[in-house]
Parts: C-alpha cells; structure tokens; sequence
C-alpha cells in the first residue's frame, strides 16, 4: 500500500469514545486534482521467470519511480498475473512507458482520472487507442459494474504495515479469500455465503452488544424502524454475522439496492456510480479480533450495522441515489465535492427530528466513540448545504470537527437534486429501474418519449385521487 493511496482510508478506531479517533469508513479512494502527480498502471504478464524483473526495469529506465505495487493472478488468463502499480508522473509523462510496456503485457490499463478531456479508463490496446472522449466514461446498465472489479485500486488482502492483522499469517489467508470471492463476483450471481468463524462470531458480538446499546436514543428514527426488521428477516444477531446475500435480498424488497461485494478500493468516481444503480460496494470480511472496536478500513461491521438500515428506508435510498446519478459523467473537480456530500451524509450526516439531533451517517452508526461525540456540543454543527458542504475539508483520522445537519432525507434530497443541477453536464441522466439502466437524456425525441410515459403515471395519480376522495 503506497502511502498517498494509505493516507487517503479512513482510520477507524473507535475505543471509549474519549481518544478522538475515528470510525466510519471511505470506501473509495480520494480524487481531484490533487492526484495530477499519481498515475495508476495495471497491466498483465506472463509467469515466467524474470518477467516481472523485466517489466519492472521498463519504469527504471524511463525514470518512473513506483509508489505502489501489487500484484494478483489474472482473471483473464490462468498462467498470468495482474500488476497494479502507481507512477509518480502524471498520464502524460508516461507514453513512453506505456508503449514499452505493451510490448511485454497482454494489456494495459491506464487508470487515470486526473484530466476531465479525457475518458476515465483508457484500454491501450494493440492499435494503440488514445483518449478521446470529452466526458468521463461512466456504466449505463447495472452489469457495466462489473468492470469496477478490474479497476480496484488495492487489493483488500493487501494490509498496511500498522493494520492489526498484517503479522498474521491466518488473517491474511482469511482476507485473500474474501477478497477473491468479490474478484470474481459477477453481476447477477448470489453472493457466496461465508461460514465466519467462532472468532469472527465473537468479534462481531462485541461491537454488536456496544452499539445496540446507544442506537434507541442517537440513531435517527428510520434506523430504529428498520433495525428489527433486520434482526427479524436477516439474522442479525449478536451471535450471528449475516450473509450479504441475505440482507441484499432484504435491500432489494425495500428499495430496490443491493450489496455486490467489492475486494478493495474503488475509485471514487466508481464508488458513487454504484449509487447511480442502487448498488452499495460492500466489504466482507471483518476486522482483526486482537483490536474489536478498530479497523483501518470498512469492514462488514461498519457496512452492515452502519450502511444497511438506511439503504432499506426508501427516501434514504432516493437521496443516495440522486448523489449517485449526479456523479455519472461528471468533472473530476465535481467528483472530489460529490464524494465530500457522500461523506458528510451517508458517512456522517446528522438530521434533527423532534427538536433533537439524531445520526444517520454510516460512520457514526457504527462507532461506539463517535456517535456519543457527535450529539454533544463539542462538534460544529452546520445545516446541510450542497454547495458550502462540497467545499468543507475534513480530517480521516479523528472524530469530525463539524457535522452537518439535515430537516430531512426528503429536504436532503432536492438539495441534494438542486445541487446536481449545477454540475456542467451537456446531458440529463435518469435511471430507468425496469431495465436497471441509465438513460442519457440530451435529444429532444427522448424527452417527448419520457413526457408519454410520465402521462401514464399521472393518469394512475389523477384516477387514484379521485377514489381516495
Ligand atoms: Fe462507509
């Protein structure tokens, strides 16, 4: 792990709640223009003897110093592996490289998303393709997800020196096969069931019995509505850690989201594209047991008892759906702010309910710490404001100086519309949930199409009312 990707996640710990640092969770790498320096390569080779020796003085030779490097077996072929390597020189510094390198790869990802002329993912193929397209690359239909897979810029079995777990060696092994299981995952597929272990079980039990104890006074009511029907319908349970695919399910008869496991992170543009589907990358494996109430990075804990209840409250899902649709072809400058509103909401949002604060954002739900300290008087509290939100900095490693309070998920999400408004975009995007796709909307015919089918609701709305009355 390189350390701007490593300075970029979240450290969560979360001890008595009086130490300051942090739990919740980024679940995507930080972009922006800040990155212009950084370029990330993932490229396959051959197994043979020397390749990687061979490939590895291409970037000597032309200067390029390497920041990050792992490497994973290929999907694409069995008898090659996948290099993830990170530049310190932006994309066009490094065509040189580049041609050099397809000339001992199979293929050549260019992962560069620092330049808004230039398309998100550029494949180098043999006929040498150059970037081209003016808006960033984005899926149209929900199946375009799984080329997210390809695109994770670490691999989860991949520990930082300081993680709990990174001495040991069963741990280790246990994230690889977590991380594998997402690797592969295709959409579509049921999310394989993991069998946790006692130890896993008694990790999760303890973060569990802390949390539940705080959630009837300082989660927000829609949370407290769900969360038994979780325990009812999901298993939750504080001697049982539930299967993705059973709360996906759950999700999907509430709201229409679902979980697709992810093996690493995303990208940020990537991340809140899933959003765009209603789709929530999900980790599954769960923190080191030496450390119960940290982990320096999400884990199944944070997404399952911080994520999960809300994504099944449908004005909650409206809302993060909306952050996601605004994402889809949007400039990298409005990336990093869209990534800032996800933060301070879905990771940290507060709404006031019944005159009184209450937490809603993922980070605090699953922070036995932080979601005492959020509702006392020590943090700033802001009312929740798109465009001054966007704009706000924030600390990864500590509990929020400031927090930003929403009236409601419903006030939240037409800012959060009015807001996306704004983004330069030569388009409209609208998610059509019959075909899980997303409709690009820049031709007048297409909008005389949306008007005829928006007439067919209205009828419905126009009969029903007249009954109801
Ligand atoms: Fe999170």
């Amino acid at each position: 792990m390189d350390a701007g990707i490593a300075n970029k996640k979240r450290k969560l710990e979360d001890t008595n709640g009086n130490d300051g640092q942090a739990e919740g969770g980024s679940h995507f790498v930080k972009e922006g223009p800040n990155q212009e320096n950084h370029t990330s390569l993932m490229f396959g080779i051959k197994e043979e003897i020397g390749s990687l020796a061979r490939t590895l003085n291409l970037f000597e030779q032309s200067k390029v110093n390497l920041s990050h490097i792992e490497s994973r077996p290929s999907r694409r072929s069995n008898d090659a592996y996948e290099f993830l390597v990170t530049c310190d020189k932006g994309p066009e510094d490094l065509s040189d490289v580049i041609g050099q390198l397809k000339g001992v790869s199979s293929y050549v990802h260019l992962l560069s998303r620092t330049h808004s002329t230039n398309s998100v993912l550029t494949e180098f193929s043999d006929s040498g393709t150059k970037p081209t397209a003016e808006i960033p690359w984005f899926p149209r239909r929900i199946k375009d997800l799984d080329k997210f897979a390809n695109q994770i810029l670490s691999y989860g079995a991949e520990l930082d020196s300081d993680h709990p777990g990174f001495t040991d060696p069963v741990y280790r092994a246990r994230r690889k096969e977590f991380a594998d299981i997402a690797f592969n995952y295709k959409y579509g597929q049921t999310i394989p069931r993991v069998k946790y272990t006692e130890a896993e079980i008694k990790t999760w039990g303890t973060i569990f019995d802390k949390l539940t104890e705080l959630y009837p006074t300082h989660a927000c009511r829609e949370f407290n509505h769900i969360f038994p029907l979780l325990i009812e319908n999901c298993g939750y349970r504080k001697d049982n850690i539930p299967q993705l695919e059973d709360i996906s399910n759950f999700m999907k008869d509430c709201t229409g989201f679902s979980l697709r496991p992810v093996a690493g992170l995303l990208s940020s543009r990537d991340f809140l594209a899933g959003l765009a589907f209603r789709v929530f990358h999900s980790t599954q494996y769960i923190r080191h047991g030496s450390k119960p109430m940290y982990t320096p990075e999400p884990d199944v804990c944070h997404e399952l008892l911080g994520h999960v209840p809300l994504f099944a409250d449908p004005v909650f899902a409206q809302f993060s759906q909306e952050i996601g649709l605004a994402s889809l072809g949007a400039p990298d400058s409005y990336i990093e702010k869209l990534a800032t509103c996800y933060w301070f909401t879905v990771e940290f949002g507060l709404c006031r309910q019944d005159g009184e604060e209450k937490a809603y954002g993922a980070g605090l739900l699953s922070s036995f710490g932080e979601l005492q300290y959020c509702l006392t008087d020590q943090p700033e509290k802001k009312p929740f404001e798109p465009a001054v939100t966007a704009e706000t900095k924030y600390p990864i490693t500590k509990f929020q100086p400031t927090y930003f309070v929403s009236e409601s998920f419903e006030d939240a999400k037409e800012k959060m519309r009015s807001y996306a408004a704004t983004i330069p975009r030569p388009f409209s995007v609208r998610y059509d949930p019959y075909t899980q796709s997303v409709v690009v909307l820049d031709k007048k015919e297409q909008l005389e199409e949306m008007i005829h089918a928006m007439q067919g609701d209205l009828n419905i709305l126009k009969d029903a009312l007249q009954k109801v009355s």
